[in-house]
């Protein structure tokens, strides 16, 4: 009766937020399963950027809740954004939800579950149901344990494909791992509902934050990716600058410092955020990745001040530019935002322009989506969904012809790759070059958590393949 499934939508926060619930889970008692039909709690942590995300989710909470005829005492929460943007209101689609709990109290998840199977089993009659949505202060600090991906024995690693663990092989280090530095978002974006969901921006104290990438460091972590829904902001209001240099950059140097950690990423910045220090870093810590998350959103002046983007097309493109004359191979992604309201055909030309000009190796391109209470939702001249998909596929265009070309560049070449493990048919090994570009290789099991050359051989739009470069190491 302690078996707990967890799926998780969204981003990469969403996804740390799910491995710390199931790290308290298991250090109380439950086991987290991989098979959801083999569950006796299924745990949905939401997104609620669009309103696609929130559909999925509750149409697989509806889905799922039907199993309640079958198995009483079978039970289902929703964690996470979604939770905390329509809090008890979920319960009015979703009857059989029991647990609702928002984005400052996935730490009380344990003693929810805990209160809700002891109100089972003392016989409760009428449906027992725990809505936990309230603000919490501190709880920026309460997302650091780490789930230590364990095997079928119980020990600690990365759980193997299924073949391999049927073989009887040990599980595998972790090699690369998300630390949470900053959450929530002060920056109100007129299209976005994250200040609702996330609330208001909160950094964690530097030095635990240093402590836990140096205890990921000593279990085998070569990678950290700072997380936090801004990070460039972290630490404004608790740490000064030092010599013009921000808290943000200065965190940066210190997690650069730790002997075992081989690279650091972070995600997601905000374009303000790259002053002269963070564009200089790039230049001296030699751990920070070549690749940079720049979200741009629109490449119309007139659509970034509608948005409440406090930069314009030139001061972006300027970062950009700045960045690859510190890092010529530097590897660019963004976010863009087709359909905003009153986006015309020339404001559209304006962000396919950029596009082009930045030359982007990866692009994450959305639809505009109505989030209710946001200050866009109200605005006019909604963009019909024809228009929104035309300009949607013109930039998909682009980007998958950039992919081809940077692909196209990289063939022959040997690249620098972090070893991860097993790819995900467990055929062969795979890793990620300094770029974020995935590799998959033959290599040995010893070679996990090494940085290691490949030479590239092949090249699909998504996966490059390689082989390993080390001469007299056998493969
Ligand atoms: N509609 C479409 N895309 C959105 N995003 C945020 N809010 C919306 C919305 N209402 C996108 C932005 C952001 C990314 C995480 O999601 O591009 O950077």
């Amino acid at each position: 009766m302690n078996r707990v499934f967890i799926k998780t939508y969204g981003c990469q926060m969403n996804e740390r937020d799910s491995e710390a619930v199931a790290a308290m889970l298991r250090a109380r008692g439950y086991r987290i399963v991989q098979d959801e039909n083999a569950c006796d709690v299924m745990l949905l942590n939401t997104c609620s950027v669009r309103d696609m995300a929130e559909q999925k989710a509750i149409g697989k909470a509806g889905y799922v809740a039907q199993r309640k005829k079958r198995t009483p005492r079978f039970i289902l929460g929703i964690l996470g954004c979604m939770a905390q943007n329509r809090g008890a209101q979920l319960l009015d689609a979703l009857p059989d939800v029991d647990l609702i709990v928002g984005t400052q109290k996935f730490h009380q998840v344990p003693d929810h579950l805990d209160n809700l199977r002891a109100a089972q089993a003392a016989g409760a009659v009428l449906p027992t149901r725990i809505v936990d949505i309230a603000e919490e202060a501190g709880s920026q600090n309460t997302i650091k344990d780490h789930l230590l991906p364990q095997d079928e024995a119980g020990r600690a690693g990365t759980p193997l494909p299924a073949d391999a663990a049927a073989s009887g092989m040990a599980a595998l280090p972790q090699v690369t791992a998300f630390v949470s530095i900053q959450q929530g978002c002060n920056m109100d974006c007129a299209f976005c509902i994250v200040p609702k969901t996330r609330g208001d921006e909160r950094s964690r104290p530097m030095d635990e934050i240093v402590r836990e990438c140096e205890e990921l460091a000593d279990r085998g972590v070569r990678e950290i990716t700072l997380l936090g829904q801004i990070v460039t902001s972290y630490g404004r209001r608790d740490y000064q600058h030092t010599g013009g240099v921000s808290p943000f950059v200065q965190l940066l140097e210190r997690v650069n410092a730790l002997p075992g950690i081989q690279r650091i990423r972070f995600t997601s910045p905000h374009p303000r955020g790259f002053k002269d220090d963070l564009v200089a870093a790039y230049g001296r810590l030699e751990k920070l990745c070549g690749y940079v998350h720049l979200p741009m959103q629109s490449g119309s002046d007139r659509i970034l001040k509608l948005m409440n983007r406090p930069y314009s097309r030139e001061r972006y493109k300027q970062i950009v530019d700045d960045l690859r004359r510190v890092r010529p191979d530097m590897y660019f992604s963004t976010d863009i935002i087709v359909g905003f309201p009153g986006e015309t055909a020339e404001d559209f030309e304006q962000t396919r322009e950029l596009f082009e000009a930045c030359n982007y190796d990866m692009a994450y391109i959305f639809k505009y989506s109505v989030r209710s209470g946001t200050p866009a939702a109200a605005m006019g001249d909604q963009v019909p969904d024809e228009v929104k998909e035309e300009r949607n596929q013109i930039l998909l265009r682009l980007l998958e012809q950039n992919s081809d070309r940077r692909n196209a560049t990289l063939l022959g070449t040997t690249q620098e790759v972090l070893v991860e493990g097993p790819d995900k048919k467990g055929v062969q090994f795979m890793g990620r070059t300094r770029g974020n570009r995935i590799v998959h290789f033959t290599a040995h099991e010893r070679l996990i958590g090494e940085l290691v050359p490949v030479k590239i051989t092949r090249a699909s739009t998504a996966v490059l393949y390689g082989e390993l470069a080390l001469a007299g190491v056998e493969q």
